[in-house]
């Protein structure tokens, strides 16, 4: 019977497992920069991206070869404004529609465009005539796509740099610079009325390199660190993603804006560069952009934005050769001009475990020699040791509160409810969550609380989920 189980029992995890693959990755983006002669066929870069599990790109202008390269494909694409356009875009509706009409309406739908980021970086210029004149812009674009009977199909953002922020540390004190207040202000009402995100750079990268220890590298590769309380809020950061993230929720927040999301629009870390540069290796890049994706597809959250994954733009697609500037700036790309990976980060398709039952997404053809999920070594996910009660309790909480996750065997006068301690029933659901989501190491991360063993802490119990399985799921062979 148990053998019987067991197998029912993987099967409906692969049926969990498929659902999750199909929907939990739509927040992986990357930026795609042009600012190179060796670039490979917009044709090439589209079946590249289509073998991995990308599903959003940002363009920095509106390369129409691009756009439609990417028809049909199911990729969505932010199209960029360059920020000389800025000033016309604001003083003149005309020249927004007419740049609608050149650059959107001859693609739309086939091509998902589903961003127009007006402006880049606009802030870091200083330039005042740029910055005032880019609420305008946004807003003619928006009447203008609106005019298009486009209004909230396509959102209108822009995309900020880190260094909008007065103050990020603690990230609860997050603010921003108070003499651009008024602009943002601004800025952010558009984002709140419209349904458009605020868009930001955070990149760890840079943290680093003004702060070179040991343990401020493991606290931005997300590896082992004794994290960063938060004093106001007595949350301990594990890893300088989430404390950048947050601090700009903190800052937007404390503008009055709860509901204005975030999105990443650009973050990477530099995989070479020159013999003076700290930070920029191979090891350190596939540290960096791997764990991140593990991170987002954990679900996690950040401490301020728990059980969602903030839309990340991953910077960047290729190499750019021509830009200017220290070796490191032309070595953020994840793929070469030959299609190759830099580095494995797990992005491609064929390295997932592939699922074995019907797909909701057909274009995902599952590999001939791709197994059964299959109990193995070290298949159990439990909590790293010297994780507070309070972190475990955090994913405790973040597990049942999952749609489909069953936690009632922990809850009182549960099978498992023995031993009543969070260790024991955070260390249960954890491991619940993983066996259902897909078996993949991102989903045994939990802000890097969580690792994989061999030894299953709670035997008993598990029997106790394909049972709670079974029971809700029901099963044809009532004879086991
Ligand atoms: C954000 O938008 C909502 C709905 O449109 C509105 O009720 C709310 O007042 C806005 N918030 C701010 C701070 O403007």
């Amino acid at each position: 019977m148990a053998v019987l189980l067991y197998s029912v029992y993987l099967l409906l995890l692969s049926l969990f497992q498929t659902v999750n693959t199909a929907k939990s990755q739509s927040f992986i983006g990357i930026n795609y920069g042009q600012v190179a002669d060796n670039l490979p066929p917009p044709s090439a870069t589209a079946k590249l991206l289509q073998s991995t599990t990308i599903q959003k790109v940002r363009l920095y202008g509106s390369d129409p070869d691009i756009i439609k390269a990417l028809a049909n494909t199911g990729i969505e694409i932010a199209v960029g404004v360059a920020n000389g356009d800025i000033p016309a875009l604001a003083s003149d509706p005309n020249f927004a529609k007419n740049w609608i009409n050149s650059n959107v309406l001859p693609f739309y739908p086939s091509s998902k465009i589903s961003l127009i980021n007006v402006g880049n970086e606009v802030f870091i210029f200083g330039d005042r005539n740029l910055m005032t004149n880019l609420l305008p812009a946004m807003q003619n674009v928006d009447k203008a796509l609106q005019e298009a009977s486009l209004g909230g199909k396509i959102k209108v953002s822009t995309v900020h740099p880190m260094t909008l922020l007065k103050q990020s540390e603690p990230p609860s004190s997050g603010s921003f610079d108070p003499s651009l207040s008024d602009l943002i202000k601004g800025l952010l009402e558009f984002n709140n009325a419209t349904g458009s995100p605020f868009q930001i750079n955070p990149y760890p990268y840079f943290a680093y390199r003004s702060d070179t220890r040991p343990e401020t590298l493991a606290f931005c590769l997300f590896q082992p660190n004794a994290g960063r309380l938060d004093g106001n809020t007595n949350i301990k950061y594990m890893n300088m993603f989430d404390a950048q993230v947050d601090a700009v929720r903190s800052a937007i927040n404390s503008m009055g804006f709860k509901n204005v999301e975030i999105v990443v629009a650009e973050t990477g870390w530099p995989y070479k560069g020159d013999g003076d540069e700290v930070g920029p290796s191979v090891e350190n890049a596939k540290a960096y952009n791997g764990n991140l994706i593990a991170h987002l597809r954990s679900m996690v959250g950040t401490p301020l934005m728990p059980g969602k994954s903030v839309d990340t733009y991953f910077f960047a697609l290729y190499d750019e050769d021509l830009k200017p500037g220290p070796t490191s700036e032309r070595s953020f790309g994840l793929f070469k001009t030959d299609l190759s990976s830099t580095y494995d980060v797990g992005l491609s398709k064929s390295t997932e475990t592939t699922p074995t039952a019907p797909s909701p997404k057909p274009s995902v053809t599952p590999l001939p020699n791709s197994p059964l999920p299959s109990p193995k070594k070290g298949a159990w996910c439990v909590p790293k040791s010297g994780v507070s009660d309070a972190q475990l309790q955090a994913n405790l909480d973040y597990v049942c509160g999952q749609q489909g996750v069953d936690c009632s065997p922990i809850q009182p006068g549960g099978t498992c409810f023995e031993p009543n301690t969070v260790a024991s029933h955070a260390s249960y659901a954890m491991n619940l969550l993983y066996q259902s989501s897909g078996k993949n190491p991102w989903n045994c991360d939990f802000s890097q609380t969580a690792t994989l063993s061999s030894i299953n802490p709670i035997l008993s119990c598990i029997l106790q989920v394909a049972m709670v399985v079974l029971i809700l799921v029901g099963t044809p062979d009532r004879t086991i």
